[in-house]
C-alpha cells in the first residue's frame, strides 16, 4: 500500500517538475547552466519577440513585490505574451473564495501560466498539482524558495566569476527566514561551489548544517574573510516571531556590511542583495552604491533570466 502510494506520488512529482518552475532543487547542473546561457543570449540581443504571442500569463502576488512582479511582467511582454496582473485586494478572495478556486477559474478562462507569490510555503507546488493545463512559476513561497531570484543571482555571479567550482560565497543576515538564501544555497550545492558560509546571529541561523562545503559563522569578520561574493540579506521582520524582534536592535552594529568589513573579502569581491534594501541596517549606503556593488545589475539581469525561464517553460 505504502509503496503504491509512493510510486504514484513520485510519478506525479516528476510530471509537476517538468511542467512548472517551482524549486531550484528540480534543476540539474546542466539545466542551470543552460538557463544562464539562454539568459545571456536575451541580454545580448536585447530585443522584443513574438515567441509567446499566443500565451496569457497571470501575475498572482499575494505578497508585495517590486522587482519580481515587474520583471516577470517586462520579461513576458518582451516575449510577446499577454499579461494579466491579478489584484488580490479587489478580487473575490475577500468574499471567501480560496486561492485554489481562484487559480482554477483563471485556468478556465484560458490563462496559460500563473506566477504565484504567497506567504504559504509550497503553495505554488500545491496549485501546480491541481491544475490541468496551466503552468506555475513559484515567485516566492513564505520562507521556503524563490527560485527565479536564485537563478538571476547565479547569472549575475557568472558575469564576474566564471568558475563556480572555485568560489567562496558568504550569505549574510537573516538566513532562517530567507527564501532567497534557501534557493541560492541549493543552487550553489548543485553547481559544486566549494565554500559557502552562512553568516548571522545564532537566532537567525539554522541550529546545525551538514552539507558539503557549508559552514555557519556568528562573526561576520570571519564569515566574509577572503570571499569572492558577499550576498547580504534583508531582516525579514514580517516573518519573525515577536521574541526575535527585540533581539535585532544590535544587528546593524554587529552584522551590517560596511567598508571595514568588506575590506576583509577579496579585493575584487562583489556585493549582492536581492532587495529591497534597508539602508544602514544590513548594508551601508556607501557599500550599496559603491564600486563593488552589483545590486542594480542583479535587477537588470533579472529581466533576461525571467525571459529565459518563461521561454524555456512555455515555448
Ligand atoms: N528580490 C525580490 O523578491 O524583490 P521583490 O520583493 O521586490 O519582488
Amino acid at each position: 500500500m505504502t509503496a503504491a502510494v509512493n510510486t504514484k506520488t513520485k510519478k506525479q512529482s516528476v510530471e509537476i517538475q517538468k511542467n512548472h518552475f517551482l524549486s531550484v532543487k528540480d534543476l540539474s547542473r546542466d539545466e542551470i547552466m543552460d538557463l544562464i546561457a539562454h539568459a545571456q543570449s536575451f541580454l545580448e540581443t536585447n530585443s522584443f519577440s513574438s515567441q509567446l504571442q499566443d500565451k496569457i500569463i497571470a501575475n498572482l502576488f499575494f505578497e508585495k513585490s517590486t522587482r519580481t512582479r515587474s520583471s516577470f511582467e517586462i520579461a513576458a511582454k518582451r516575449l510577446g505574451a499577454h499579461v494579466l496582473n491579478f489584484e488580490s485586494s479587489t478580487s473575490s478572495l475577500s468574499k471567501g473564495e480560496t486561492v485554489l478556486d481562484t487559480v482554477l477559474n483563471l485556468e478556465a478562462m484560458g490563462v496559460n501560466c500563473m506566477i504565484i507569490r504567497h506567504q504559504e510555503e509550497r503553495i505554488a507546488e500545491n496549485m501546480a498539482s491541481q491544475l490541468k493545463h496551466a503552468q506555475v512559476i513559484n515567485a516566492g513561497d513564505g520562507c521556503h524558495e524563490h527560485p527565479s531570484q536564485a537563478m538571476l543571482d547565479l547569472f549575475t555571479i557568472y558575469q564576474h566569476k566564471k568558475n563556480f567550482q572555485q568560489l567562496k560565497i558568504a550569505i549574510v543576515g537573516d538566513i532562517l527566514h530567507s527564501r532567497v538564501a534557501h534557493s541560492v544555497l541549493t543552487a550553489c550545492l548543485i553547481l559544486g561551489v566549494p565554500d559557502i558560509r552562512l553568516v548571522g546571529p545564532n537566532f537567525l541561523l539554522p541550529d546545525q548544517i551538514q552539507l558539503p562545503g557549508v559552514s555557519l559563522h556568528e562573526e561576520i569578520e570571519a564569515g566574509v574573510k577572503d570571499v569572492d561574493v558577499v550576498m547580504v540579506l534583508r531582516l525579514q521582520k514580517e516573518r519573525m516571531e515577536s521574541h526575535l524582534l527585540s533581539e535585532i536592535s544590535q544587528y546593524a552594529k554587529r552584522y551590517g556590511l560596511n567598508s571595514a568589513r568588506l575590506k576583509l573579502a577579496k579585493p575584487d569581491a562583489i556585493v549582492m542583495h536581492p532587495g529591497p534594501i534597508n539602508r544602514d541596517i544590513e548594508i551601508t549606503s556607501e557599500i550599496a552604491d559603491g564600486p563593488q556593488s552589483v545590486i542594480l545589475q542583479q535587477v537588470k539581469l533579472g529581466v533576461a533570466m525571467r525571459m529565459a525561464i518563461l521561454s524555456k517553460l512555455l515555448s
